[in-house]
């Protein structure tokens, strides 16, 4: 009797932290961070990541769960854009997080943070995530204007954009400078034969249901061709110039988010 009581009371102890968690998760972040997870129309309108996409990307970064805690705890007292581990296109939209100091000890964190470690990302958020990343690189490539589509000539100015304040980049301000300039010609030049591409594309669709003779669509094809060419070649000057401004170091860290 006097056992079952003591097992009943622990069982009873461990929900009580559980709740307590994520009451204190609720009182102290919920303000900002959506801690349900978000459809694919709510990510577009928050106001700070979801807590999902939060932690999400702190196992991304982190291996350990010591570590993810341990950032966690560090981030909310000492935000700094350089530490953050989520997209720097993302944070530069929300701003960077507030300091919670003040709003939250350093104990209530260790708790937050180890429940935020073992409940988060939620299982239908991981499988959205997989989802629209897959969506993308299916979209990235129907739409893509290049000749090679090989995982093996990365898209470097999109993969720097993610990464552009990081301090495990650590890109300088002289190389910020250079690469801007490379990404404006890039994007510019890549935009403009896009759009001589689409009604060209358009023009041999509908000769083809029109029932026309296929060698009527020959010279389209042979426009569409040079066109594709000129991209291909926006895309290796691209490649070619970036990876002169950055140091062998920091290819290496880039790379492998080039999946
Ligand atoms: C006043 C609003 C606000 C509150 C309150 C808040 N956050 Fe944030 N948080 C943000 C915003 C905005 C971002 C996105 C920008 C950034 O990453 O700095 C963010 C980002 C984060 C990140 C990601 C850091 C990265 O790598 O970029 C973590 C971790 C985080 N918050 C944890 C928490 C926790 C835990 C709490 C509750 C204790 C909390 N936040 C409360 C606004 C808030």
């Amino acid at each position: 009797m006097m056992k079952q009581t003591i097992v009943l009371l622990s069982m009873l102890g461990s929900t009580l932290l559980a709740n307590d968690a994520a009451a204190l998760a609720k009182a102290k972040c919920a303000t900002c961070h959506m801690l349900e997870s978000p459809n694919f129309f709510q990510l577009q309108k928050l106001k700070a990541p979801a807590m999902d996409a939060v932690v999400f990307h702190v196992k991304l970064a982190k291996e350990k769960p010591e570590a993810q805690k341990a950032f966690i705890v560090d981030y909310v007292l000492n935000p700094d854009v350089s530490k953050s581990v989520c997209e720097s296109n993302k944070v530069a939209k929300f701003g960077v997080m507030p300091s919670q100091k003040g709003n939250v000890t350093k104990a209530e964190l260790e708790t937050i943070a180890d429940y935020l470690v073992k409940t988060y990302p939620h299982k239908d958020f991981a499988a959205m995530i997989k989802e629209v990343q897959a969506n993308d690189k299916i979209r990235a490539l129907t739409d893509s204007p290049f000749l090679i589509n090989s995982d093996r000539l990365p898209h470097l100015t999109k993969l720097l954009v993610k990464h552009w304040d990081k301090g495990a980049l650590g890109l300088t301000p002289e190389q910020k400078k250079k690469l801007l300039v490379i990404r404006k010609e890039t994007l510019s030049a890549v935009k403009k034969i896009k759009m001589q591409l689409k009604p060209l594309e358009d023009e041999v669709a509908e000769a083809m249901i029109d029932r026309e003779d296929p060698s009527s669509v020959a010279p389209l094809l042979e426009k569409i061709a040079k066109l594709k060419i000129e991209a291909t070649k926006v895309h290796l000057k691209c490649i070619s110039q970036t990876t002169a401004v950055l140091s062998d170091e920091q290819i290496a860290y880039l790379l492998p988010f080039w999946e």
